[in-house]
């Protein structure tokens, strides 16, 4: 069957930014930077993007795009009757678990973007907008809608396979957004008390180092961020052809999505000192802390609405990147045809979702691991578990199931100076560290 294909590289990379950045640049990293104790944590997590994340992006695309099939399709080409299509199968897992909160929370987007149109967040409400935050996303029906709403979205463009669509929106809103966020950033500096939160996020108090958890937290972020360990970027980049060059691509792709991260955290955390919120508070924290913001800006209204429009369409050109993974895979096994896959696939993320929503309000005394909710459970396991293990067999799977020339051919890498230190790092020091850090959470070292 004839597959689909980027029109061109810088199509691929549109698609691929898109994919990364997203709600994880914003609203995960803020409130896990947050919750991790800052400055420290930026260390590690900087460090997992750059000696794991990238190198690993690079690989994963490489596998896609060298074996031009979905995630599971792709490990059954490359090593036909041995057990690697399973991390497929376990990127498929990670992609509905993922989608399915995801969704939830970039419904929330949606709904800001609908009060900014409409005019309501342009005061702030009797109750402030914590409380405002709180009664919405604990409410049964509401928050329901606009999750229903963004997989619709999601689904319609996924289902229409129009990538010229979403490119385009790509074009212009990603633009927008880095301007935003710039403009953001320099008006949260100026607020009383920004400092504290600029020592917060760029001042390591390395005695959060002790508490084991950080490194899986940073490492898990990373993850997400960079969309790496799904499948995802190993699906995007089976639509490659094999003439057009990825290292370059990939590192821009980890440039852009750290950039994007590291602005967002220097206009929420003066922000968050600024407004005296903990900056543990949790999932909340943007939805409270940016209207905050605009509210005490000049045309903050104005200024709102074009954020929330900007987040909600980095949120949908992630999403859709994530509702691929499954899209592509069926479309293959059953034969389907690509509308067919993508409502069936979007019904039960849909499904996964309404749980994640319901764990916010009827459903809070519901504790998974720990004291999390279902949200925080379905993110805890496939960010910081399922997908660090995909991740560590992709690493595996290049650096020990290829042979080193072939291995340099599918990157790129035959004629870099780097491609010895690339492969050190997937042959050796990645799974060695991934690995580590997940003995070391365990309470094992
Ligand atoms: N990287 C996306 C973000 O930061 C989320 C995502 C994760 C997308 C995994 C695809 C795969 O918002
Ligand atoms: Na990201």
């Amino acid at each position: 069957m004839h597959r689909e294909s980027w029109a061109s590289r810088l199509g691929f990379m549109l698609a691929a930014m898109g994919s990364a950045v997203g709600l994880g640049n914003i609203w995960r990293f803020s409130y896990v930077a947050g919750e991790n104790g800052g400055g420290a944590f930026l260390v590690i997590y900087l460090l997992s993007v750059l000696i794991i994340g990238v190198p690993l992006l690079l690989t994963e695309v490489s596998i896609g795009r060298k074996a031009q099939s979905d995630v599971v399709g792709s490990y059954q080409k490359l090593a036909p009757r041995k057990p690697w299509f399973l991390v497929g199968f376990l990127g498929v897992g990670s992609a509905f678990l993922i989608l399915g909160f995801y969704s939830v929370v970039a419904g929330w987007a949606l709904y800001y973007l609908w009060n900014y149109l409409n005019g309501q967040f342009f005061v702030e409400p009797a109750e402030g907008y914590g409380a405002m935050f709180e009664a919405f996303t604990t409410t049964t029906y509401q928050p329901l809608l606009w999750h229903g709403l963004f997989m619709a979205i999601t689904i319609f463009i996924v289902l229409i396979g129009v990538k010229k669509g979403i490119e385009l929106a790509n074009k212009i809103f990603m633009p927008v957004l880095a301007i935003l966020l710039l403009l953001l950033a320099a008006y949260s500096l100026t607020l009383d008390g920004a400092m504290a939160g600029m020592e917060f996020l760029f001042r390591p108090d390395w005695s959060v180092l002790n508490d084991p958890s950080v490194y899986l937290a940073a490492l898990g972020q990373a993850f997400f961020s960079l969309s790496l360990g799904v499948g995802t970027m190993m699906t995007y980049g089976s639509y490659l052809s094999s003439k057009d060059r990825l290292p370059g691509a990939t590192v821009g792709i980890g440039l852009m999505d750290t950039l994007f991260a590291v602005v967002s955290g220097i206009v929420i955390f003066p922000a968050v000192f600024a407004f005296n919120v903990q900056p543990d508070s949790g999932p909340g924290l943007v939805f409270i802390i940016l209207p905050d913001i605009f509210n005490q800006m000049p045309f903050g209204g104005i200024v709102g609405t074009v954020f929330f429009l900007a987040l909600s369409l980095a949120a949908i050109s992630s999403s859709i990147s994530l509702l691929e993974v499954p899209v592509a895979y069926f479309i293959r096994v059953n034969s389907w045809s690509r509308r067919v896959a993508s409502i069936f696939a979007g019904i039960i993320i849909f499904v996964l979702g309404i749980g994640a929503s319901l764990g916010m309000g009827t459903l809070a005394g519901v504790k998974l691991i720990g004291d999390r909710n279902i949200m925080d459970t379905m993110d805890l396991i496939a960010s910081n578990i399922f997908l660090p293990i995909g991740g560590l067999a992709m690493a595996l799977f290049i650096g020990w199931q290829f042979k080193k020339q072939e291995a340099f051919e599918a990157t790129d890498l035959t004629h870099s100076p780097l491609r010895h230190v690339w492969y050190f790092v997937v042959r050796f020091l990645a799974p060695v560290i991934i690995l580590l850090i997940f003995l070391n959470s365990l309470g094992i070292i």
